[in-house]
């Protein structure tokens, strides 16, 4: 087998023929596989992008401009705030009952961080019935269409990497009591990695060394996979978007859509006041009159350090990675199959052969990744809106396996949430000197997934307090 005469020049011309040096080696069904791979491959892009971000590192260039983004705060500034915010409950309320909201989950990444060998979204979170961050999502959303008499989609994104396992995951545990129909999984886009000569590296002699495009992704996976028009024909016109490390998130907050809504945003953000300067979160600017979110890595210290009159960050305003956006912007977005979102730069060590074919031993960045990301989409909407959340009630991501942003404190701040549930509904929880909690508690998503179902609850089981010390499971 030979590949055709176009690929060879194509690849040519982008001075990617390397690509070709094994070919002949290989068994005739990983050729034609090989080939397929190879004529995926946008060459004219991966030649720009490569000019631009492998062979030069892009300079930051942050707008001179450069100002804290407003936000809707938390608690109403005055009656006409509460009365918005009143009436967006009602509006966010009748979209999900109208059953014009789905669920829409990034599930693609590789988790790295965690050190856990799988889709992230299999890993067991809970504190003491561990189940996995799947589980939580989908009893939190068979709760939630419960409470608005609706059965809620839920789009799942996965990748290269964790397609097949995540499929195997849900049908393995019967979609944790979801309807099969209700969940949609579509696999993200990849892009080669590329070494720092400019040549795109190759993982095998038959194949590339290829890694999910980043949760930009999202937006042109939507439309190629088919599902913008799936949700169309649901009805569906918003979607709550979160991503698969953080299961404090609710899966659909009517305020939240409400708001959305009444401000005709196209693309939406839940932000939290950040705990330090440096949290490793995005931050909410305006710079060139457009919304931008700029990674903790990216704000120099001078602006992450700056305060404001009252001695507060100027730059508070964190990104959780939750958001609600329109379809319609989805598919305004992405006409004609095509989608121009920024592309990051990552260096990193990647597996690879060398010139010989042979396994290199890796142990420096020898290459870069490019991703783009989803909060980039906002400086492309006509409107957008941001929305103040309680960071205790809404973020525990689960990124790192002890520390920071870990399992651990995950675990701990699911137990803190359903405590305080328990506590508003007078239950008594024992507590240490410091305030901390002195037993374990989990409450299943399934059976309570807001105030009033745990008041509910806790009248039905006669439930008056929570031993110190114990392990509590309340299904
Ligand atoms: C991310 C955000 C950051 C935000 C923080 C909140 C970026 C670059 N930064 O940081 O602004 O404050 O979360 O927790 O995203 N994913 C895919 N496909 C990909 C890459 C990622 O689906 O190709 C998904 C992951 O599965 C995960 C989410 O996107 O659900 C976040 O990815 P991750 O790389 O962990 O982002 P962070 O650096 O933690």
């Amino acid at each position: 087998m030979q590949p055709c005469h176009d690929l060879i020049e194509r690849l040519e011309k982008a001075g990617q023929s390397h690509l070709l040096n094994f070919f002949e080696q290989l068994p005739e069904e990983e050729q034609s596989r090989y080939i397929a791979e190879l004529e995926a491959l946008d060459l004219d892009l991966l030649q720009e992008l490569i000019a631009a971000c492998v062979l030069k590192k892009p300079v930051i260039g942050l707008p001179e401009d450069l100002q804290p983004a407003p936000y809707f705060p938390l608690i109403p500034r005055n009656e006409a705030e509460a009365d918005r915010y009143q009436q967006a409950d009602a509006v966010g309320e009748e979209l999900l009952r109208g059953g014009k909201v789905a669920a829409l989950t990034v599930a693609g990444g590789q988790g790295s961080r965690l050190g856990f060998d799988g889709p992230k979204g299999t890993y067991p979170i809970a504190p003491v019935s561990g189940k996995s961050l799947f589980q939580y999502f989908a009893e939190s959303l068979l709760s939630a269409s419960r409470k608005y008499s609706v059965k809620l989609h839920w789009y799942i994104m996965t990748s290269v990497v964790n397609d097949a396992a995540t499929r195997a995951f849900f049908a393995e545990n019967d979609f944790f009591g979801m309807d099969s129909e209700q969940v949609h999984f579509f696999t993200q886009g990849f892009m080669p990695a590329i070494g720092y000569d400019g040549k795109l590296l190759m993982a095998s002699r038959g194949s590339l060394a290829l890694s999910p495009d980043g949760h930009g992704g999202t937006l042109l996976a939507l439309r190629k996979s088919g599902m913008l028009d799936d949700m169309k024909k649901h009805g569906i016109e918003f979607l709550s978007y979160f991503q698969v490390d953080n299961p404090l998130v609710p899966v659909v907050d009517k305020r939240f859509i409400g708001l959305h809504k009444l401000e005709n945003s196209e693309m939406s953000a839940i932000t939290l006041a950040k705990t330090n300067a440096h949290e490793k979160v995005g931050n909410f600017c305006i710079g060139n009159g457009k919304l931008l979110v700029i990674e903790y890595s990216d704000l120099p210290d001078e602006l992450a350090n700056a305060t404001d009159e009252n001695g507060n960050l100027k730059f508070i305003a964190g990104s959780p990675a939750i958001h609600v956006i329109s379809r319609s912007f989805i598919e305004r977005l992405t006409v004609g199959g095509r989608l121009d979102l920024d592309w990051h730069r990552a260096d990193k060590k990647i597996k690879c052969i060398d010139s010989d074919g042979n396994a290199l031993d890796v142990t420096e960045p020898n290459g870069v990744k490019l991703e783009s990301f989803i909060f980039d989409a906002l400086k492309l909407a006509d409107k957008t809106m941001i929305f103040e959340a309680d960071r205790k009630e809404e973020f525990a991501p689960t990124k790192n396996a002890t520390g920071v942003d870990s399992v651990e404190s995950c675990r701990l701040m699911l137990s803190e949430r359903d405590a305080r549930r328990l506590e508003r509904c007078g239950v008594e929880i024992p507590r240490n000197a410091d305030g901390s909690l002195n037993a374990k508690i989990e409450i299943s998503p399934l059976s309570i997934w807001d105030d009033e179902d745990c008041a509910a609850y806790v009248a039905k089981h006669n439930i008056k307090a929570v031993e110190a010390g114990s392990v509590n499971y309340f299904v």
